[in-house]
């Protein structure tokens, strides 16, 4: 089972036929698809797959909790941002069972189990969390909240799950299932282009910014576009528009990233003046201090200009996650394995989130990243070579041999 044919046999599911981006989300037909493609798999490879309470896909070679000890585990996610590219995500996954499939050829025999992951609504894009399944997991988020959150139809994750067969009581935190996991390695497409300045295939993340998504609503009055003068209005666009200046001015400022990519103008009518606005705010800092500053200059200047257009303002915090140093031990251990393969990695912070970093304020986790020379993700002109794809499978089998072998 070779990773071109593993690539192209996910590669048409849940492909947009006109953007050629990626529409992979949770507990949609796409997603079943992908997860009927993880069974074919891994049962393709005599892997045992298993489905947890948090809906996230499991893959064992070996019996996890039982008496070899604590798993080694590889993985990533398989859904997608809207119009993501190919890689982001199941780069990792495709990798993994390549990988695996490579040990398998060469008669490798681990002394514990390895597994497979798949996190589901890593991305977030469809219930607003990112990371969701490895936050339920860890008992990052509460579980009771999380079942009530709601896509942009109003469908609870709990009516999701259910109407995809997955019965939504039983998510919340698996301390089991943690404590069979000893360690985990997310191999993933570099969301940049430091690795092609570099000119390397592979490096090793050393840890990712903190980051959150903030909602702002801005509620303001609908009326007439021909018919109301302007100093009569309560145009909650005006207030909107100048927090999304605001807030790249404060991130030039702070050194950090702000970014507002989703917004809802209701009731969206071309000749009326918006009853309400509601924007996502994506923030990303070197520091959590200064990720608090960001935000704090950004909501009083929502705030402020609100006041100023007669418009109400509410911001809600939707996901957080803190500074992420990947276990520095793990990371050695890996730094070690791949140049002694001959494929020295370099090392690379990122502003990305990923469930490794979720997972690791509980198990040592570490990442591998692949060369990007577009340099672009979450769009979908992301690309890796099939070259450094492959190269990609090689560092992960190393590691993986290492972190299981005897
Ligand atoms: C995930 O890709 C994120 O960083 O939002
Ligand atoms: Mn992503
Ligand atoms: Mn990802």
């Amino acid at each position: 089972m070779s990773f071109a044919e593993l690539w192209e046999q996910l590669l048409p599911v849940g492909r947009d036929a006109q953007t050629g981006g990626y529409r992979r989300y949770s507990w949609t037909e796409p997603d079943e698809q992908c997860r009927a493609w993880f069974a074919r798999t891994a049962a393709g490879l005599g892997l045992a797959t298993d489905c947890d309470r948090n809906g996230n896909l499991w893959a064992w070679w070996g019996r996890p909790g039982g008496e070899s000890g604590p798993a080694v585990v590889t993985g990533s996610h398989l859904d997608s941002v809207p119009d993501g590219g190919a890689y982001d995500g199941p780069l990792g996954i495709v990798s993994a069972f390549a990988a695996i499939a490579r040990l398998r050829e060469d008669g490798f025999r681990p002394a514990r189990p390895v597994g497979v992951a798949a996190f589901t609504e890593e991305e977030g894009a469809r219930f607003g969390v990112a990371c969701l399944g490895s936050r339920l997991m860890t008992g990052m988020i509460d579980p009771a909240a999380a079942r009530e959150l709601r896509d942009g139809d109003g469908v609870t994750l709990a009516a999701a799950m259910r109407s995809a067969g997955r019965d939504p009581v039983l998510t919340g935190p698996d301390e089991e299932l943690l404590a069979a996991v000893g360690a985990y390695v997310e191999l993933h497409i570099e969301q940049g282009s430091l690795l092609d300045g570099l000119g390397a295939a592979v490096g090793v993340a050393e840890g990712i910014w903190p980051h959150g998504r903030w909602r702002l609503d801005f509620t303001g009055r609908a009326d007439h576009a021909g018919t109301t003068r302007l100093p009569d209005r309560r145009d909650p666009m005006l207030p909107f528009a100048a927090t999304v200046l605001a807030a790249r001015d404060a991130a030039e400022q702070l050194g950090a990233l702000a970014t507002f990519g989703k917004v809802v103008a209701e009731p969206g009518a071309a000749n009326a003046i918006s009853s309400a606005v509601r924007a996502w705010l994506d923030a990303r800092a070197p520091q959590v201090s200064v990720l608090e500053s960001l935000v704090d200059e950004i909501g009083a200047a929502a705030a402020a200009a609100a006041a100023e257009h007669g418009v109400g303002l509410l911001i809600g915090r939707e996901s957080f996650t803190p500074l992420v140093s990947f276990d520095p031990s793990l990371r050695e251990r890996i730094s070690g394995v791949l140049a002694a393969a001959g494929q020295p990695a370099p090392v690379l912070p990122t502003g990305a989130g990923h469930d490794a970093g979720v997972l690791a304020a509980r198990i040592p986790t570490a990442m591998l990243f692949v060369r990007n020379p577009s340099g672009v993700s979450h769009s979908p002109a992301e690309h890796a070579e099939p070259v450094d794809c492959e190269a990609g499978v090689a560092a992960l089998t190393a590691v993986l041999a290492d972190l299981a072998g005897p």
